[in-house]
């Protein structure tokens, strides 16, 4: 992968359409992506690492234009080794403009090199969460355009069918 890459962390757990979204919008800006799957011992996902960049690349990872990976530490740091200087961000609601606007100024302290982007998936998709994802589905709620198939299908896997449904 050469040229201008931008690096596309979070914790992905799971990855949902906005997450493919902002991928797509990489495309005609980027000439490539990493999907950078964060190793956070802190929280209690619902999927490995290991899971989820397997679900990623699923979903992205075809054609050479996105790459998957983990990293662990500071995101600046696994930049740094990868060549790359871009980090893109979704930004769905001015909820998630303080937290990120944080995140992009210490990245900024800790590398000035170092810019953040970011992109606003397509509205339909612009209160989705992976917690909201999660919770609908422990509900039996209807995920159906929100989350990918195969996503779906790992979740009934890891957490067996929904309940009853809301149909
Ligand atoms: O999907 P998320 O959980 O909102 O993603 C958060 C993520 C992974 C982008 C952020 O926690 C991160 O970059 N962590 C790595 C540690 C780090 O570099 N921290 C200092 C800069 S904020």
């Amino acid at each position: 992968m050469n040229g201008r890459i931008a690096v596309y962390p979070g914790s992905f757990d799971p990855f949902h359409r906005g997450h493919l979204d902002l991928v797509e919008r990489c495309r005609p800006i980027f000439d490539g992506v990493v999907v950078a799957v964060l190793e956070n011992e802190e929280k209690l996902p619902l999927f490995t690492v290991a899971q989820r960049m397997e679900m990623i690349r699923e979903l992205v990872g075809g054609d050479g234009f996105c790459r998957v990976e983990s990293f662990s530490g500071l995101l600046v740091e696994f930049m740094d080794r990868l060549g790359a200087k871009t980090i893109v961000r979704g930004l769905r609601a001015v909820s998630d403009f303080e937290y990120e606007f944080q995140m992009a100024l210490m990245n900024r302290h800790l590398n000035p090199r170092v810019e953040t982007v970011f992109l606003m998936p397509k509205e339909e998709y612009s209160y989705l969460s992976s917690r909201l994802v999660k919770e609908v589905y422990r509900l039996g709620g209807k995920l159906e355009g929100l989350v990918p198939p195969t996503v779906l299908a790992r979740m009934a896997r890891r957490l067996g069918e929904p309940r009853g449904g809301s149909d």
